[in-house]
């Protein structure tokens, strides 16, 4: 191969992948904090951004947040089978995750996740009406006491019926690297045991 051509390098490469994977999770510049998430509906296929809200490397999970009346919620209780794309412009690097997602609704993940927080990230949750719901004039369909105001701790509580986590078990990631002197790109497969999950594609 002509650019890259030894384990070593897959192995640094995945490593790099889990790595800017988790600082994405705090650094709002990085370009893989908003993938697009695709979700199956029937005979479809349905695509929405969502932020990276979490990265567990040694298990490899992936964690978001949504609404629990969301129809992507619905749409994985039918079918767990996701997708996630995700691109930073700076890198000129994609990655595409082939995962299997969880819902989790009032158990310790939830939990923890929501007590950790913050108000102004949580307050969507207070929504009053499904999203998706249509409504006759344009809505933040956010309560009118929180437009334009991040509301205390204590009055998040209400919201708490309606926030989840979504976890995504990691069980491919295709790693595209685009470059003048060549494209190059690789697969990570998580779905067996055997030291032959790391492989070269051609781009
Ligand atoms: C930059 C950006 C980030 C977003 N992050 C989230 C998110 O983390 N969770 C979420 O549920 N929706 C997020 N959304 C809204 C979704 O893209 C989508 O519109 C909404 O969740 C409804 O999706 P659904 O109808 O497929 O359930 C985000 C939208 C944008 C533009």
């Amino acid at each position: 191969m002509d650019v890259f051509d030894d384990v070593s390098q897959l192995n640094r490469i995945e490593r790099d992948c889990w790595q800017h994977l988790q600082s994405a999770v705090t650094d709002r510049d990085n370009g893989w904090r908003l993938p697009v998430l695709a979700t199956i509906v029937q005979n479809s296929v349905q695509q929405r951004t969502v932020v990276l809200r979490g990265v567990d490397e040694l298990s490899q999970v992936l964690y978001f947040h949504t609404d629990i009346r969301s129809p992507k919620v619905g749409q994985l209780s039918n079918n767990r089978s996701i997708s996630l794309a995700f691109y930073d412009h700076s890198l000129s690097v994609q990655l595409r995750v082939q995962g299997v997602a969880n819902v989790h609704t009032d158990d310790v993940i939830a939990d923890a996740i929501w007590s950790a927080g913050e108000p102004e990230n949580l307050r969507m949750y207070l929504a009053p009406h499904p999203p998706g719901t249509i409504s006759e004039l344009s809505t933040s369909n956010l309560p009118p006491e929180f437009i334009g105001r991040i509301p205390e701790r204590r009055d998040l509580e209400a919201g708490r019926s309606n926030f989840c986590v979504i976890s995504v078990q990691v069980l491919s990631m295709d790693w595209l690297l685009l470059n003048r002197g060549g494209h190059v790109r690789a697969i990570f497969g998580y779905d067996q045991d055997d030291e032959t999950h790391r492989k070269w594609l051609c781009p």
